[in-house]
């Protein structure tokens, strides 16, 4: 697969050195190394780690078309959207593998009953990560939150766990069985079992 320069299809939609720019850019290195260290510890020679780091780095391009001051996105569409938005994009770019991470990473994927039964504004179709690249790249994702000045410090897998169980017990269930995959025993704390 050619390699594509992320940084080049997100300065056709963020201003270079805004605010959004910095953060969207700041976020997407610091999954991208989360999604690269599972890949070491995976050793799997079949993940693309090419792939692993353009994808990470792209994952949240929709963002800028979402309506959320907190983010300096000031666009019409609600947050939950974003995943769409940037598949959409990317598919633009002819970028359809990518464009399939963008919307299978929002939350731990979700199913056709999550949007239907949470009234999300969504088409009805499964968006739950299926290549272990797209689920690498979702997992590595909840350990980073674009909230504040982008401050990418790794939250507790403990938190993250807490944080999904606000959705229901299977949405942790399913972060826990993939710390477990991707991790196994390299955090001493907050190790999910
Ligand atoms: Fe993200």
């Amino acid at each position: 697969m050619k390699a594509i320069d992320p940084t080049t299809i997100i300065r056709a939609y963020y201003p270079a050195d805004s605010a959004v720019y910095n953060l969207l850019v700041r976020h997407g290195e610091a999954v991208a190394a989360k999604a690269l260290a599972v890949a070491d510890h995976l050793g799997d020679p079949a993940v693309d780690r090419n792939f692993l780091h353009e994808a990470a780095m792209l994952h949240d391009i929709g963002i800028f078309l979402t309506d959320t001051p907190s983010l300096g996105c000031h666009g019409d569409h609600p947050y939950i959207c974003h995943g769409t938005l940037g598949r959409e994009l990317l598919e633009n770019h002819g970028l359809e593998r990518h464009a399939l991470v963008c919307e299978r990473h929002v939350g731990v994927g979700l199913s056709v009953d999550d949007i239907r039964n949470q009234r999300l504004p969504l088409p009805l179709r499964d968006m739950q990560p299926r290549t272990t690249e797209e689920e690498i790249i979702c997992y590595a994702d909840k350990f980073y939150s674009k909230k504040g000045h982008g401050e990418q410090t790794a939250r507790p897998i403990d938190a993250i766990v807490a944080m999904l169980r606000r959705y229901g017990e299977s949405p942790a269930l399913r972060f826990q069985a993939w710390a477990r995959r991707f991790e196994n025993g390299r955090h001493s704390q907050g190790q999910a079992e």
